[in-house]
């Protein structure tokens, strides 16, 4: 159908679910714990658990329709409570290949934190991400989401269209924090500290 907008009608209006993590008529991808093999600091935890099962770690719907270069696309993420190792289960995480894209997260449900990482200088913050938080994510920032309590996180992602995922450094590097379970309490460790 063509009409006076730019997108198709379908794009205008969705309907999303925070409780399932589905937004009416686009696909989800589903990450179990199998598909997070190098993502948590303890390998060994990490094997451990995968023999007791593969529990589903994140879903993410997302709306991307074909793109003009001033356009937005968004996901919605739902991440599952549980721990490797004592680390919180997470989101891969990934830079935007357009170094420059800068995201918007909207929490709507849960209790969080984002863990950003400057690609320029290493810095690392941590702040939190939750119902009710929003948190800005700038370009060249290496960015991942962290259920820290013990029901499900839920949150809008919004980004420029062209932004892109590139999930090779992270993949190769990981963060340099990680962020555990220590006395009932999320803590930041230094990956390096984690180990030792
Ligand atoms: C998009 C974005 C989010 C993530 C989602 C899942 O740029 O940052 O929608 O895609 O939090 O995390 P990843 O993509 O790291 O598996
Ligand atoms: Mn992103």
């Amino acid at each position: 159908m063509t009409g006076i907008f730019a997108l198709d009608l379908p794009w205008l209006t969705s309907r999303f679910d925070v409780a399932t993590g589905a937004i009416d008529g686009v696909p989800s991808v589903q990450r179990y714990l199998a598909d997070l093999r190098g993502c948590f600091a303890d390998a060994r935890a990490y094997e451990a658990a995968l023999a007791r099962g593969n529990p589903l770690v994140y879903s993410v719907a997302s709306v991307e329709p074909a793109h003009g270069a001033g356009d937005l696309h968004y996901g919605l993420a739902v991440v599952h409570p549980g721990r490797v190792g004592g680390e919180y289960f997470h989101t891969k995480g990934h830079l935007h290949q357009w170094r420059e894209a800068a995201e918007i997260y909207l929490g709507l449900a849960g209790e969080g934190a984002m863990l950003l990482e400057s690609e320029r200088t290493g810095e690392t913050r941590l702040v939190p991400l939750g119902e009710g938080h929003v948190v800005y994510v700038p370009g060249y920032t290496a960015h991942h989401t962290i259920n820290t309590a013990a029901v499900p996180l839920a949150y809008l992602g919004v980004y420029p269209a062209a932004a892109g995922h590139d999930y090779g450094a992270i993949a190769d590097s990981n963060f340099r924090s990680v962020v555990v379970e220590r006395d009932g309490r999320p803590v930041l460790l230094e990956r390096a500290a984690f180990h030792a």
